[in-house]
């Protein structure tokens, strides 16, 4: 049996029997640490339409905590024929074996991937919006081949040329994080030059794209954080504006609630927000409802605190404020946001690399809340 070493790259093309990968198991869900484990996998077969990367680095979110945790569901389930789960929705790699019906790419381009998978043949997929084809699914969370190993398995609509300026790690840390918090704002919410940003955990995955795009559209992002070093971190990506979350304890309620709402408009000049980034959830959404302002629009595409929102609607009715859901991006989305950072318009923020074995420990990390920006797993990269 041929295997691969870590951090080397194999003649273009040649595929050994086997790769290692991080595999989650039914009876070992639970905390990342223990959750996900080193296994030897067969490297996964392409279909016509699909194409194997050689992965160089990975890119780490928060569904692969809910997937190591098996909450709220266990993703295994979405695939019993195969009842293993391979995490993962970020990579940067290169193109190694391409499927019989594969035109536009070639073995050897230098790639990222979006992790949006849909059946590419429906109305929907064909001039209506693929998020909302029934065949629309997540690669790497609702699909168990993602990018958590030496190779990963991916719909040829799913490669974007990688940024020529980024190394692997940053090229695999942005997508998932950066194509949601694009569609969220750009084309949802549709935020406006000169509007004021409302943004949960703008230090976060998700929250350093938001600042950024803000700024790119002449919007007032006004960044939450709760540590002084996330504070330093989202002013140097142009937030003049940040309040910290430990100076309110909002699960007191309307009190507390109205309490942020002032310090927002002080420093907003008066102003409620006129939109609110909203992925946190449960702990945030009452006080996001009540804070955005009339006719202003509450963006979410997460619940990190819960995802059981109990608000005060009358502030929603009374001053009728739009709730828009949100999810991911389709490969127009990824491919007009990526060309941002290819033009060096939007950046990268990899705070920390792990090795391909810490694969656990940077999830561990992001469960307990202890990074910043984005963190990457080198696999095939030089170490
Ligand atoms: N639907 C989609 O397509 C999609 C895509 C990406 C992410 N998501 C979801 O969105 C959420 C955030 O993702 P992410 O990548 O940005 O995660 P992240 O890197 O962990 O960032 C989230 C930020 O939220 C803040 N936060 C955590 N708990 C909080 C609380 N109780 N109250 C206020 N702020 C809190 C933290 O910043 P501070 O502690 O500094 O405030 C943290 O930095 C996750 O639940 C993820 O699953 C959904």
């Amino acid at each position: 049996m041929n295997t691969l070493d870590l951090g080397t790259t194999p003649r273009l093309g040649e595929i050994p029997d086997k790769m290692k990968a991080f595999v989650i198991r039914p009876e070992r869900e639970g905390e990342p640490r223990d959750s996900m484990q080193i296994e030897l996998m067969d490297v996964p077969e392409c279909g016509p339409n699909e194409v194997l990367v050689l992965v160089m680095a990975a890119g780490i979110n928060f569904n692969g905590v809910w997937a190591a945790r098996g909450k709220p569901i266990s993703v295994i389930k979405l695939h019993p024929e195969e009842p293993f789960h391979i995490a993962g929705s970020d990579a940067s790699g290169i193109v190694w074996k391409v499927g019989s019906a594969v035109t536009n790419w070639k073995v050897g381009d230098e790639v990222v991937l979006h992790c949006n998978q849909a059946c590419r043949q429906c109305p929907e997929c064909n001039g209506g919006d693929p998020l909302a084809c029934d065949a629309q699914q997540i690669w790497g969370y609702e699909t168990n081949w993602g990018s958590f190993s030496q190779f990963c398995k991916v719909q040829s609509q799913q490669l974007l040329p990688k940024p020529k300026h980024l190394s692997w790690e940053e090229a695999a840390s942005y997508g998932l994080t950066y194509f949601t918090a694009y569609r969220m704002l750009i084309d949802q919410a549709k935020v406006q030059a000169g509007e004021n940003v409302l943004v949960w955990g703008a230090s976060g995955g998700l929250g350093v794209f938001a600042v950024q795009l803000c700024r790119l559209v002449g919007a007032n992002p006004i960044a939450v954080v709760s540590r002084d070093d996330k504070a330093d971190l989202v002013r140097s990506l142009g937030a003049e504006h940040v309040i910290n979350r430990n100076e309110f304890d909002l699960s007191k309620g309307p009190s507390e609630s109205k309490r942020f709402g002032k310090k927002l408009r002080e420093l907003t000049g008066g102003e409620d927000a006129d939109v609110v980034f909203e992925h946190v959830g449960q702990y945030t959404f009452p006080t996001s409802v009540l804070i955005a302002k009339r006719f202003g629009r509450i963006v979410i595409c997460g619940a990190t605190s819960g995802y059981e929102l109990n608000f005060d609607a009358r502030y929603l009715w009374m001053r009728q404020k739009r709730i828009i859901g949100s999810h991911f991006a389709n490969t127009y989305e990824a491919s007009r946001a990526n060309r941002l950072i290819q033009q060096g318009k939007i950046r990268p923020v990899l705070d920390e690399v792990y090795e391909f074995e810490q694969t656990g420990e940077a999830h561990q990390a992001m469960a307990e809340n202890h990074h910043k920006g984005k963190m990457a797993i080198r696999v095939q990269a030089p170490r």
